[in-house]
């Protein structure tokens, strides 16, 4: 089989998907069209042609306006149900997504219709597309502590349903330590942490997600690579690495995916995973970047086997769970 059939049909799951980084251009015209809110694009090529960043920040701006048109549990109900159409086709059998509740509730869109609409396309691609997955409530780190224990507190209803909280947004200036204290509490109430680290920050924001957060995977995680010491404890600890290809080329984090270090990771016995990022923005879904990367990199079917095996053993399901997916 050729290489673009061997990844659509290999299983796996998505560790490192932003439902908001979802929102195709066309979707984002026909719902600023029902729910009447402008948007500075006169076309799906227009907003296309946007999509150039030279780093996290300029992505980030357009991201978080783009996220303007969705408003109603009807809205995010349709994003992730194009989502797991999606991840379906390309061999997703299990997704853990993160939604920025704080983009919204910002907007004076109350958490109940973000994960409403969120929860009933979760179930909807299990019933119909045989999709299992699973929320990660994501705190943006631009804004203050105070306003993540506030978002902590109006998920209170729903803690049974989501599994892990994460961390995203502007990572340089925005260091896990003013975080602490939000993990220790999101701990104590049973779920599972991850964070993104090291993508634009350095390493010292790595080891300060694993000592203050008490992490269980990094998010990206590239620039661990410049600390020998920091590479060997996450080897040592089995950390899974939640790394996006094709995110890391668009936002310049690397300068060409021939340069990326997913197969160097993964010779230095980190636990690599491939995941989409915010897909419609970064040009690929799942098999996409592992096709991108697959070639860029010259991966064997080996590697491709263990890229998508770590992404089970990385996730948040529960072992007996694990163990039927590997
Ligand atoms: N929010 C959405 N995508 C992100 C990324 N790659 N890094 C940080 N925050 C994000
Ligand atoms: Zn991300």
């Amino acid at each position: 089989t050729d290489l673009a059939t061997f990844i659509a049909g290999l299983p796996k799951a998505e560790l490192h998907l932003h439902i908001e980084g979802s929102l195709e251009p066309e979707l984002m015209f026909a719902l600023a069209q029902r729910n009447r809110v402008a948007i500075p694009y006169g076309s799906v090529e227009d907003v296309r042609a946007a999509y150039a960043f030279s780093n996290l920040q300029d992505f980030l701006d357009i991201y978080y306006a783009g996220a303007e048109v969705l408003r109603t549990r009807a809205d995010f109900h349709d994003l992730a149900i194009a989502y797991f159409r999606r991840a379906a086709a390309d061999g997703v059998v299990h997704a853990e997504i993160m939604f920025d509740p704080q983009t919204h509730t910002d907007r004076g869109i109350p958490f109940a219709e973000v994960i409403e609409g969120l929860l009933s396309a979760m179930r909807v691609a299990e019933a119909e597309l045989g999709v299992t997955s699973s929320l990660i409530l994501s705190f943006l780190r631009h804004l203050s502590e105070e306003a993540a224990f506030a978002t902590l507190e109006a998920a209170g209803p729903w803690l049974d349903r989501i599994a892990a909280v994460g961390l995203d947004s502007s990572e340089v200036g925005h260091p896990p330590e003013k975080f602490a204290r939000v993990f220790a509490a999101a701990r104590a109430r049973g779920l599972r942490i991850t964070a993104h680290a090291g993508e634009e920050g350095p390493p010292e924001y790595v080891h300060q997600a694993l000592d203050l957060l008490g992490v269980e995977r990094i998010d990206h995680g590239n620039r661990a690579l410049e600390d020998p010491a920091l590479v060997a404890r996450l080897a040592a600890e089995g950390m899974t690495l939640t790394v996006c290809p094709l995110s890391n080329l668009k936002l310049c984090v690397v300068g060409d995916l021939a340069d990326h270090p997913l197969d160097g990771m993964l010779a230095l016995g980190l636990k690599a995973t491939v995941n989409s990022d915010d897909p419609a923005y970064f040009g690929g879904y799942i098999a996409a970047n592992y096709r991108a990367v697959a070639e860029a990199r010259g991966l064997s079917r080996a590697d491709l086997v263990t890229l998508a095996r770590n992404s089970f053993t990385g996730s948040f399901l529960p072992p007996e769970a694990i163990a039927r997916h590997v």
